[in-house]
């Protein structure tokens, strides 16, 4: 039991499949932790949606379980940190506080139209999907936040009216925990930071505003937006009723940007791959956004308070740890996501399948929001051992595809690899990670890094921590993973994947 005299940070990292709370002490180490998963609704084929009401009970569940399992009280918490999924969009009525629709996840596709009608809505004869990336960073795609709002504008009754006259709020989660952290109805504090701004195709990557000229395309109006400000300052203190009465929040923080400040990455060229629903790969460029022309967003990596924004170039990818699940799901062929791990191990090798994920199209270096997913190479020696075998391979190469992107981008190509999040406990997947990039793959030894990257912004903001040299301090080395396979095999396993990958787009030609 920890001494009462202790403090601590709190982190909520409300994920794409299950919310978390984490307690981190003074070294970076995680002290206590709760879990909850929530519900995935899938009405449609390619829509995927998420009720809000059931993420914020769990958010207050998972508080109140971490806090009892250290053993703490809340007069222990010196401040709170969250981050989120980023992109799913929630809009909810400021009066009593109920969302007018479910939460429309970043992996749904339904916008697809919407897209392409905005695509060719500039009068050019051409559809152009980069219409709003010199403003916003991003391509026009269904992934961001701005075209899921017009949506549901679209499609609730009399939504359009209620949201020009002040009554709706919109949020990506992040928004939305911390409105009913702050008092919800009873003057709930409406704001978000710029990593989460970042991504709903409606800020100016430069000046970090929401942009009039982009919002009035897209059919947004300004008046349900939140308030941007930086990702790490005190925002407003939780209400009593939220079990963390007093207590600050200080921190946010989009996941995969928190899991960049978690790995220390705070100068240009340092970066991380996250392995979890899908995959991100986010490389810090400084302090100026830099635009990219090899299928790599523009983003922030981070802003703490007032300093200088600091930016990120990001690779992508919707469906990684999410096709281990549909694996178990959908095809039943293994019953828990370790055993991905098992039964590929149990193959000398792929047996020439390969699995292209492309469920919710393909994101980065392609944005074809219309592939979909293939498999191929298929034989009658080919069995459940071989696809699982492929499958994880597919989370490596579309990661290898990325990087490619990336040392195209950089002035250096990537000498290693540090990555995080959920899967990087699978062995098998790290080496042959290794193993197609021919770099070395570094895993650190807390693999929180997304809820230790919001604890981090929460704490810095609050004097906890007084300088980002002392989070340098506690990244420690976990385990390394050195390439074995020589690279004409590597370059024959990736041009077959590439082959693959054309499948995808054919099938829909
Ligand atoms: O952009 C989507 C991303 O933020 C989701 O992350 O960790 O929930 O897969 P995760």
């Amino acid at each position: 039991m920890s001494s009462p005299a202790q403090t601590y940070v709190l982190s909520i990292d409300q994920g794409t499949t299950s919310t978390r709370a984490v307690v981190f002490d003074h070294a970076g180490q995680t002290v206590a932790s709760a879990q909850k998963e929530h519900t995935q609704h899938f009405p449609r084929a390619g829509w995927v949606e998420h009720d809000v009401v059931e993420i914020w009970a769990n958010t207050r569940e998972v508080i109140t379980e971490a806090l009892c399992r250290g053993e703490l009280n809340s007069s222990q918490i010196t401040s709170l940190g969250i981050t989120n999924q980023r992109e799913t969009t929630v809009i909810w009525d400021g009066a009593t506080g109920e969302p007018i629709h479910r939460a429309i996840v970043w992996q749904d596709t339904r916008t697809q139209s919407l897209c392409d009608e905005l695509a060719t809505g500039n009068g050019a004869d051409e559809p152009d999907t980069e219409r709003f990336k010199e403003r916003t960073g991003l391509p026009l795609a269904t992934y961001f936040s701005g075209p899921k709002i017009r949506w549901i504008l679209d499609h609730v009754d009399g939504a359009h009216q209620r949201a020009a006259a002040g009554e709706l709020l919109f949020g990506t989660i992040d928004t939305w925990l911390v409105w009913n952290l702050t008092g919800g109805v009873s003057g709930g504090v409406h704001v978000t930071d710029v990593t989460n701004a970042s991504r709903t195709l409606l800020m100016n990557i430069d000046t970090l505003d929401w942009n009039k000229d982009v919002c009035d395309a897209m059919g947004v109006p300004v008046e349900v937006l939140p308030r941007i400000a930086s990702s790490s300052e005190v925002y407003a203190e939780c209400s009593q009723e939220s079990g963390l009465p007093g207590v600050p929040i200080a921190g946010i923080l989009g996941d995969q940007h928190a899991a960049t400040v978690g790995q220390a990455c705070f100068g240009p060229g340092q970066g991380k791959n996250t392995y979890g629903t899908g995959n991100f790969m986010l490389i810090n460029t400084g302090h100026e956004p830099v635009r990219n022309d090899k299928g790599l967003l523009t983003t922030l990596a981070y802003q703490f308070g007032d300093q200088k924004p600091v930016y990120a170039l990001e690779g992508s990818i919707a469906v990684t740890g999410s096709l281990i699940q549909w694996l178990r799901d959908n095809l039943g062929i293994i019953s828990e996501a370790a055993e991905s791990e098992t039964r590929a191990a149990r193959v000398q090798d792929h047996g020439g399948a390969y699995v292209v994920p492309a469920f919710s199209g393909l994101f980065a270096p392609h944005w074809r929001s219309e592939a979909r997913g293939v498999f191929v190479g298929l034989t009658s020696f080919v069995n459940a051992d071989h696809i699982c075998r492929a499958s994880l391979e597919s989370v490596a190469f579309q990661s290898a595809e990325v990087v490619e992107a990336m040392n195209a981008s950089a002035p250096e190509d990537l000498t290693e690899l540090k990555v995080d999040g959920g899967m990087v406990v699978n062995d098998l997947l790290m080496q042959f990670q290794a193993d197609i990039l021919g770099v070395d793959v570094v895993r650190p030894e807390v693999i929180e890094t997304t809820a230790l990257g919001a604890a981090y912004a929460a704490g810095l903001a609050t004097g906890y921590w007084k300088s980002t040299a002392e989070l340098v301090e506690n990244w420690t080395e976990g385990q390394r993973w050195s390439p074995r396979m020589d690279k004409s095999e590597r370059a024959q396993r990736l041009s077959e994947w590439k082959k693959a990958v054309t499948r995808a787009f054919d099938w829909v030609e």
